[in-house]
């Protein structure tokens, strides 16, 4: 049965060319267009929108002196020293961007195949996240936990025999995770992809006192190329060589194997879940949020963003246009925010008007 606003309308005077059947449908009467006439009624029949409260900013910290260095794969970014990222992350916070999810750039000798720096609770990320809360507490402080910063050989977890070892990794994980909560963190987000992680980290966490803490989970991560730019930034790129995750991050194939993943980290007290990489994976995150109702991310990804900016560069795709499209692709696909490189750029855009 077709749905009321699908009824034929009566047509008048204008009927089909002789011998036609008449057109179906509602024109003239009804004409979409009158919606789309002006700026105004464009702006007040528009279902979604993108606020600097939507999103979350990425950032690359680095132990050394220089304030900032380039990121070649991925124009318009930089690794910041700790100062310059206190002064950035307030800029931010000023434009209104609700949180930061902070990466450390580690130096090679401090990686070793048991990602000892991972729990030190003076390593780097725990620095910033320190840094940060003392200069601007008013902003929520993500961080990542997962090995592969700390790694010789670049993976998210320990290996051993070229296996990563699902339940080993987690006691890490744990002490990674309780450093950083110790440091300040406001969300712990596991992006490592082991079995079982949320729920071990949820209890170490409520076992050493910090309730407070909440754990956003990268639920449907895949086995990505569009993490590129990303290995490039950190520089796990040449830890990992030829490698690849696809032993623990998901096949690309597959979307009832992500509803499986959300479905047990939500089972074991994930606040949060998160989908990517992003515009590659919109039907994977519509899916997530129809089914779970959770509070739901998303992670525009290192490759996402350095393939705008590199068509913008050419001149070949308006980059400020595309990137507003893709965030708003977001949104419709239900994300309630969205992880991007670009977020002070867009959130100092959206506030000029
Ligand atoms: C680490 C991690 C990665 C990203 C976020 N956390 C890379 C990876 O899994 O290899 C990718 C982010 C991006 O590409 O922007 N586990």
């Amino acid at each position: 049965m077709s749905k009321p606003f699908l009824r034929p309308v009566p047509t008048p005077s204008r009927g089909a060319p002789a011998g036609q059947p008449a057109a179906p449908g509602q024109y003239p009467r009804v004409r979409m267009r009158r919606n789309r006439a002006e700026g105004w009624v464009r702006a007040l029949v528009a279902e979604n929108r993108i606020g600097a409260e939507d999103l979350v900013w990425p950032v690359f910290v680095h132990g050394g002196a220089k304030a900032r260095e380039a990121i070649p794969s991925m124009p318009g970014v930089e690794r910041l020293s700790l100062g310059a990222l206190v002064d950035e992350v307030g800029r931010a916070r000023e434009l209104g961007v609700p949180a930061v999810a902070v990466f450390p750039v580690v130096p090679p000798p401090l990686k070793s195949e048991t990602a000892e720096e991972a729990c030190n609770p003076d390593n780097l990320a725990n620095r910033a996240i320190r840094a940060i809360k003392s200069a601007v507490p008013e902003i929520g402080i993500i961080c990542d936990v997962a090995l592969d910063p700390y790694t010789s050989h670049g993976h998210d977890g320990l290996m051993r025999d070229n296996r990563i070892l699902n339940d080993e990794t987690i006691e890490v994980l744990c002490r990674q995770a309780l450093a950083q909560a110790e440091a300040g963190v406001d969300i712990v987000a596991p992006s490592d992809m082991m079995d079982g992680r949320v729920g071990v980290l949820r209890q170490a966490l409520d076992g050493a006192g910090r309730e407070d803490v909440r754990i956003l989970s990268y639920a449907a991560k895949y086995a990505s190329a569009f993490y590129g730019p990303f290995r490039d930034a950190v520089g796990s790129k040449a830890s990992l060589g030829k490698g690849d995750k696809r032993t623990y991050q998901m096949d690309p194939a597959n979307t009832d194997e992500a509803l499986r993943e959300c479905a047990l980290d939500v089972a074991e007290g994930a606040d949060m879940i998160m989908v990517k990489p992003g515009l590659p994976y919109l039907d994977v995150l519509w899916r997530v949020k129809q089914e779970f109702a959770m509070p739901t991310l998303v992670y525009q990804v290192s490759g996402e963003y350095a393939m705008l900016r590199a068509a913008a560069e050419r001149g070949w795709l308006d980059g400020d246009k595309t990137l507003m499209e893709s965030l708003i692709a977001f949104k419709r696909a239900g994300a309630d925010a969205i992880l991007t490189y670009a977020a002070v750029e867009v959130a100092r855009r959206l506030k000029a008007g």
